[in-house]
């Protein structure tokens, strides 16, 4: 197999200096070489889970804990096989059954979990900064899988590496330059924030599209074009990616009806046509057809990347995985 490193030599520090980090708490303060790096480290991964065997043991006898305190099928299961595949020890925590139940504190929560020496975490939880705060607390890699309306970095970095690869024959995989159409709840979406910083880290043009109840205040600040009509947005777009109205996370009514919705911020095929004629349509899952996006958009052959951002999931996982345990695991080249 073929070193990642040297399909973008130069293009990164050497050995550890590749990514100084001890967790991933976000894609705010990660470099754009640091990005490419993980996205090149991934690429290996893509490689082997296309494989009938998919077992590399690099991380064997580590134990990596999933700490959910937060509803998720995709993360948490893509979290799951991403260290399976790598050989390490996996235990989910189901915060539904566990002691956060009968009152314990989210530190006494992240003590717990030290002592019993994992060698990382994965944390969704469903407040802003909570991962941060147990990443505090712990000697361990902590990676972020969805912490309120603030970050999602793999699903950022999956997203890349999915338009990465659906760009390889069209732009030689760059995604500088691409004008990307994100639609939808972008005030409590952490997947538009973790997506707006690295998209644009990446030189992408990216334009935003919500309801003016669901658009933060002052977000040129982070180097997109915000728009409330979606047909407009959509102009020149080389890619739409679609959100979900994250009902969980809004306290009243910031939209009038579902129908209403669909009818001013839905996809459907004659929107999609506003776009380029080859744009290509993303959503994260888990996705409300009929609501964000029709059922004929979201499984249109050739055009839909949704299935593709899954099986890049995987692969991402890995890479984190891989990347943050390497000193602990005194990797070589790694100091
Ligand atoms: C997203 C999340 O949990 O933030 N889902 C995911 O991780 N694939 C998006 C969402 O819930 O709408």
């Amino acid at each position: 197999m073929t070193s990642p490193a040297s399909f973008h030599l130069g293009r990164y520090p050497a050995g550890a200096a590749a990514f100084p980090h001890r967790g991933l708490m976000g894609i705010a303060g990660l470099a754009r070489h640091e990005i490419l790096f993980l996205l090149d480290e991934a690429e290996q991964w893509v490689e082997l889970n296309r494989q009938p065997q998919k077992r590399d043991d690099r991380l064997a006898g580590l134990t990596i804990i999933n700490a959910f305190f937060e509803n998720s099928t995709r993360t948490r299961l893509s979290f799951e096989i991403a260290g399976k595949r790598l050989g390490a020890d996996v235990v989910n925590m189901n915060a539904a059954q566990s002691s956060v139940k009968k009152g314990e504190t989210l530190i006494d929560t992240a003590v717990t979990l030290n002592a019993m020496r994992a060698d990382a975490i994965v944390i969704r939880h469903a407040s802003s900064g909570a991962v941060a705060l147990i990443a505090g607390k712990v000697d361990c890699p902590v990676l972020n899988a969805g912490d309120g309306s603030h970050e999602h970095p793999t699903q950022a970095l999956l997203d890349a590496l999915t338009l990465r690869q659906a760009f390889r024959e069209r732009s030689g995989g760059e995604i500088a330059g691409l004008r990307i159409t994100i639609c939808g709840d972008i005030m409590h979406s952490r997947v538009a924030r973790s997506n707006m910083l690295c998209l644009t880290a990446l030189g992408a043009e990216v334009r935003v599209c919500a309801p003016p109840a669901l658009m933060p205040e002052g977000i040129e600040a982070m180097g997109v074009a915000p728009f409330h009509d979606f047909n407009a947005a959509l102009e020149g777009a080389d890619v739409v990616m679609m959100l979900r109205l994250q009902q969980e996370r809004m306290q009243g009514q910031f939209v009038p009806s579902p129908r209403e919705y669909r009818h001013l911020y839905g996809l459907t095929l004659d929107r999609l046509a506003k776009a380029k004629p080859e744009a290509l349509v993303m959503h994260p899952g888990p996705m409300n057809r009929g609501i964000e996006i029709d059922s004929n958009v979201a499984d249109l052959a050739g055009r839909s990347l949704i299935t593709r951002q899954v099986e890049m999931g995987v692969a991402i996982r890995m890479a984190c995985l891989d990347v943050l345990t390497r000193s602990a695991r005194g990797a070589e080249g790694w100091a």
